[in-house]
């Protein structure tokens, strides 16, 4: 088949660089555009994006010439990497001009009528896009990837959830620098530091994993019925996001159970042929010092959650570590894995 062509708005950044390299070599999906601020506008991509990923940029994206975040790009498809301040209007935008739009900012995450997605964990949710659709008049479309923190956390915990119901959760996280954006935070407040507070990160985790774990009723997602409390840290940690977490059961497991459950874990059966989905989305590590961000963050080419340490807990039931890496599940390629959904389903109903 004959790629896609798709665009990305915020190119030049750090999920946009991400993006970059991930769709190089899709199967079904090639960049046809790139764009970026008024900084950027009018430069070749090379030129004006500050590259920091080891692989080269793609021969072909080095001289797209940056376009204005106008929706008069050429495609069918848009992913956003832009920052929230500006997202919302401008995804709006060009799913008022009849563009599907896959964003990772928060402006539109919890949208009534907007699909909050994670393959493995909810594809049943794309149908409230039908509802969108209607609004929009038939054509455009957003479909959002939650908070990184919140996609690695709700992937992990989909199947704890599934078998045992969980009542209560506490997380405590130890967030990557990448998950700032460039420059991010300046050196001199990371190196040799933790910085106990992440601008409305907490306040994310607590609802978006709600409408993540929700159910889909009629053309709407009732949230999940869990209490969370979420505690968000800067460490000097370059990608990948570690998180503590504790859970309370309705129906207590034991350890082998929840090792059981996590590893058996393999999403709808339609989710588990497309491109991006790794072959094990949850990975259990066994060695008490695993998983760590330096040495785990790229299983599963970045698309695997890891968990460890999964012991019993003194004040709510369960207690384990999950990893995962921020910038490819909980960005880029989370929203790539959006779209290849969308698509099948698309060629499923012959659209
Ligand atoms: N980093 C992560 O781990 C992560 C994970 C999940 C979700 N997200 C979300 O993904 C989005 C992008 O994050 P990021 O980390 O890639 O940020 P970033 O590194 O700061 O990149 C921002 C991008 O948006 C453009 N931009 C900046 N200010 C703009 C403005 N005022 N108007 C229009 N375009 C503007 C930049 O273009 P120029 O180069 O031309 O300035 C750049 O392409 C954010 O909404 C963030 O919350 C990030």
């Amino acid at each position: 088949m004959s790629r896609i062509p798709v665009a990305i708005l915020g190119a030049t950044g750090t999920v946009g660089q991400r993006f970059i390299q991930l769709l190089e070599k899709h199967p079904w999906l090639e960049v046809v555009a790139v764009a970026a601020s008024d900084r950027s506008v009018g430069r070749t991509y090379a030129d004006a994006c500050r590259w920091f990923l080891s692989s080269s940029i793609p021969e072909h994206v080095q001289g797209l010439v940056v376009r204005p975040l106008e929706p008069n790009l050429d495609c069918e498809y848009v992913f956003s990497a832009l920052p929230s301040a500006v997202a919302g209007e401008i995804e709006d935008a060009f799913a008022g001009a009849g563009y599907t739009v896959f964003t990772n900012a928060a402006p539109h995450r919890m949208d009534r009528d907007v699909p909050l997605l994670i393959p493995e964990v909810n594809a049943d949710h794309l149908a409230v896009s039908e509802a969108q659709q209607r609004h929009r008049g038939g054509k455009g479309l957003i479909v959002a990837s939650a908070n990184c923190t919140t996609t690695q956390l709700a992937l992990a915990l989909k199947p704890l959830h599934d078998a045992f119901s969980i009542r209560k959760l506490s997380v405590v996280t130890m967030q990557a620098i990448s998950g700032a954006g460039y420059p991010g935070v300046a050196a001199a407040d990371i190196l040799g530091n933790v910085v106990p507070y992440i601008s409305s990160e907490e306040e994310k985790v607590e609802t978006e994993f709600l409408k993540l774990l929700g159910t889909l009723e009629g053309d709407r997602i009732a949230q999940a019925s869990i209490t969370v409390s979420a505690q968000c840290n800067r460490v000097p940690v370059y990608d990948g996001h570690t998180e503590c977490v504790s859970v309370q059961f309705e129906d207590p497991p034991s350890v082998d159970q929840v090792v059981d459950a996590l590893e058996g874990f393999r999403g709808p059966n339609q989710v588990a042929d497309l491109p991006s989905s790794p072959e094990q989305p949850i990975v259990v590590f066994r060695d008490p010092e695993r998983p760590q961000p330096l040495r785990d963050i790229n299983l599963g080419r970045g698309m695997a959650v890891s968990v460890g340490r999964v012991r019993p807990c003194p004040v709510l039931d369960m207690k384990f570590v999950v990893l995962g890496h921020n910038t490819l599940r909980g960005a880029a390629g989370g929203s790539i894995h959006n779209a290849e959904l969308l698509i099948a389903r698309q060629k499923l109903v012959g659209k």
